[in-house]
């Protein structure tokens, strides 16, 4: 059974802290504010104004990435068919009855909500919207091949406490699952989890700190399926990856997280890769973060 405490975050707005995966849900600096730099801002919605986009929300939680998904998308006129991944009940529970949760966006989203509560599906002209309650590694296979995404977004744990949704095997399932030209995006800027992605053959790029964000030097990653140059407009949100983000990459952080069958538990993904860093020949961490003199809270990953 998982154990949620409430925390109230920096900007005012309300999140969760799950005591098995000892960890929070979004950053205590704020969870709203981490959904609209790490999530919304990089999505480009504007592409998709008046139009139709496909959407995938793995690690759905209280649901703060789909609501401002969603919220945006009220406000712009677009259609949406999302799904959404999440093994637990009780952070969308929670959300539906928290008035402040509920303030945040349009009257509608709480209506969205509570049909995913009660009948994991609604549907209107503008949006349809499904949630697949159980572990993302095996419900991932529910959607429907022909159905592939102009944005993922992967908002799991962090590798070390969920390593099971930042695997190679998992990731490439979930790649698969992007349209041309579509964004996977995570909070993540892991140097396993980029490599991985970049060998899936995903072109990466990393978040940009805000302007209040002195200390990171990332927000996260956006990992773009089959990418053409000519075909993405200017974002200013994400940037190609800097020469030390690059030479992250090369480092013992980069070996990636197995999970050869999709159903090993936590400890054993984690031990298996401190094996393989073990006999790996690449530059040892600590290295790469003494020349970039990274203290670790600089190095969320
Ligand atoms: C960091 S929180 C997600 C935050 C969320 N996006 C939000 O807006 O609240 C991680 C979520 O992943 C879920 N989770 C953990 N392991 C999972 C798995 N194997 N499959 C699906 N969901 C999982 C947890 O229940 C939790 O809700």
């Amino acid at each position: 059974m998982s154990k949620l405490i409430e925390v109230l975050t920096k900007d005012g707005s309300y999140s969760l802290k799950s005591i098995s995966f000892q960890e929070n849900f979004h950053s205590l600096l704020g969870a709203l504010e981490e959904t609209k730099i790490k999530f919304t801002a990089p999505s480009d919605l504007q592409r998709f104004k008046g139009k139709s986009l496909n959407v995938l929300d793995i690690c759905f939680g209280l649901g703060y990435n789909s609501a401002s998904l969603l919220d945006e998308l009220i406000k712009q006129k677009s259609y949406l068919n999302l799904f959404a991944l999440e093994i637990d009940k009780k952070p969308l529970e929670y959300s539906i009855k928290n008035k402040s949760f509920l303030k945040l966006w349009a009257p509608k989203i709480k209506k969205i909500f509570e049909s995913l509560h009660q009948n994991n599906y609604f549907e209107d002209p503008f949006f349809k919207c499904k949630i697949l309650w159980g572990d993302a590694r095996e419900k991932i296979n529910i959607i429907p091949a022909a159905n592939k995404f102009d944005l993922i977004y992967l908002d799991g744990f962090s590798p070390q406490k969920c390593p099971q949704v930042w695997t190679i095997e998992f990731l490439s399932k979930v790649t698969e699952k992007l349209n041309p030209q579509g964004y996977l995006i995570t909070y993540s800027s892991s140097a396993a989890v980029r490599k991985t992605l970049r060998n899936l053959g995903l072109e990466i790029f990393s978040i940009k700190p805000g302007i209040n964000d002195c200390g990171f030097w990332s927000q996260g990653t956006v990992a773009i399926a089959k990418f053409d140059k000519n075909k993405l407009k200017l974002n200013l949100n994400f940037e190609k990856l800097s020469v030390m983000e690059e030479e992250h990459l090369l480092t013992k952080a980069s070996i990636p997280y197995r999970d050869h069958n999709l159903n090993s538990r936590r400890d054993d993904i984690i031990k298996k890769r401190l094996d393989e860093q073990l006999l790996s020949n690449l530059v040892s961490t600590k290295k790469w973060r003494k020349k970039w003199g990274m203290t670790k809270s600089a190095f969320k990953s």
